[in-house]
């Protein structure tokens, strides 16, 4: 039974391997050595991971693969993508070639709007509550000025700050409700500061006017924070082609593929358990491009499932219709991302790759993250209306599920020929290898 320790975080690198090496591993020594492999050889390299987060052992690997060909805007893109799922990167891939001959993939964005809000009670009136911000609205806006100045020069800044009352939600609760641009920045932490300044502007000015005014019950800041929720902040991308145009697949003809495709996005549109599965399909490859370009994946998908749930019902975020002779995909994303500040600057890995993709800016990198999107959930739901999931799937886990069985060279290569032409299961693998 492993034991507690107080001061753990004052503790040396070394010390809090061996500390933990020896608290909860059978074999501490081995254990130890498992997290040195992991350790980058250039000492400088590791400390700058090391000092992203706390109590830093060694590094957790994710593959970082590339999707050529992705036709965007008539531009060409390479997307770079980190994640452990077998399929996902071949198969955005796979769309990103259907569509190049077909026009490629079109992007709009239609709004950048970011949020913050200053949550408070005041158990007054709403109407004396309403007075008081129209006339401290002024201050406000003078005294969060000067925090604003950096933003407003790159085109950014503060461009709405209301007073919301959700006294009917809650008793005496109230809302400074403030929206951002912020241009290339995610812009957590200037919309956190301006928040937090705007608070102690709050509390300060009601003290003062509550001397000479009707707002004689205090006002109590509960908190300040952005919101994830970002239904402004919208990025729209599409495909399309004349149905003639779609290829035939596993004996459906265009027309038929065409229709099963709609159909499968409808089933998304209005059966939730579908829903989620089809939604998580899309952020295979959203994730995988936010974590390449070092963005916050926890904020885009808690961002992403609120829209998708935006009218009462968890929906498929993508639609899909024949509008005459035309076949058309479409994918509306809430993505607050950045291309400068944060890990952006930080990880060596994340400038390659933003890099790779022209260095971006973060409209362009929204645009180009609900494609991934796009082509991913084409990718499945292609798929599963045509041959299944699994086919796929399985030739893609083949890899994964040899190495589990610990076959070596020419037993992977043998299986890797042999499974070109029959049915990858785990058990089929095992007997293969087995008779080899
Ligand atoms: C698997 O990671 C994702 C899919 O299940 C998505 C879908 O069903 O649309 C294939």
């Amino acid at each position: 039974m492993a034991s507690s320790i107080s001061g753990f975080s004052k503790l040396s690198k070394a010390e809090k391997i061996k500390w933990i090496t020896q608290n909860h591993f059978d074999q501490p020594q081995e254990a130890s050595t498992l997290l040195a492999t992991y350790c980058h050889p250039d000492a400088a390299r590791q400390e700058k991971h090391d000092e992203f987060i706390e109590n830093t052992l060694s590094n957790f690997y994710l593959p970082l693969g590339v999707a050529p060909n992705f036709l965007i805007n008539n531009k060409q893109y390479t997307l770079p993508m980190v994640i452990e799922e077998s399929s996902v990167v071949a198969a955005a891939g796979k769309s990103a070639k259907y569509w190049a001959n077909k026009g490629g993939f079109h992007t709009q964005i239609l709004g950048t709007e970011k949020v913050g809000q200053v949550h408070f009670i005041c158990p007054e009136d709403p109407k004396k509550v309403t007075d008081f911000f129209e006339h401290i609205k002024p201050k406000l806006l003078e005294g969060c000025a000067p925090m604003l100045e950096r933003m407003e020069k790159r085109g950014g800044g503060l461009l709405s700050l209301q007073l919301i009352d959700k006294t009917a939600a809650m008793a005496d609760y109230y809302q400074l409700h403030a929206t951002f641009d912020t241009r290339d920045a995610m812009g957590a932490n200037f919309i956190n500061s301006v928040l937090e300044r705007l608070a102690e502007i709050l509390r300060q000015v009601a003290n003062e006017y509550a001397k000479f005014s009707h707002i004689d019950k205090p006002i109590e800041v509960v908190m300040s924070i952005l919101s994830n929720y970002v239904p402004n902040c919208i990025a729209r991308a599409k495909v399309s082609c004349p149905i003639n145009q779609l290829e035939e697949e596993e004996g459906l003809s265009a027309t038929a593929f065409a229709k099963k495709m709609v159909q499968a996005v409808q089933i998304a549109q209005v059966e939730p358990y579908r829903a989620v599965t089809h939604n998580k399909g899309i952020m295979n490859g959203v994730d995988a491009v936010v974590l390449a370009t070092g963005n916050d994946f926890r904020a885009i998908e808690a961002a992403v499932h609120a829209y998708a749930a935006k009218d009462g019902q968890y929906r498929s975020l993508s639609t899909a219709f024949i509008d005459g002779d035309q076949f058309v995909f479409q994918l509306d994303l809430p993505l607050a991302l950045g291309t400068v500040g944060g890990l952006t600057q930080l990880h060596p890995l994340v400038q390659w790759n933003l890099e790779l993709l022209g260095y971006p800016s973060a409209e362009e990198l929204m645009q180009i993250i609900a494609v991934a999107g796009l082509a991913q959930n084409f990718a499945a739901v292609r798929s599963l209306v045509t041959s299944g999931i699994q086919k796929g799937h399985m030739k893609m886990h083949l890899l994964n599920i040899l190495n589990q069985l610990g076959a070596k060279g020419t037993e992977k290569e043998a299986a890797i020929a042999y499974f070109k032409t029959h049915k990858v299961s785990h058990a089929a693998v095992q007997d293969f290898l087995a008779k080899a």
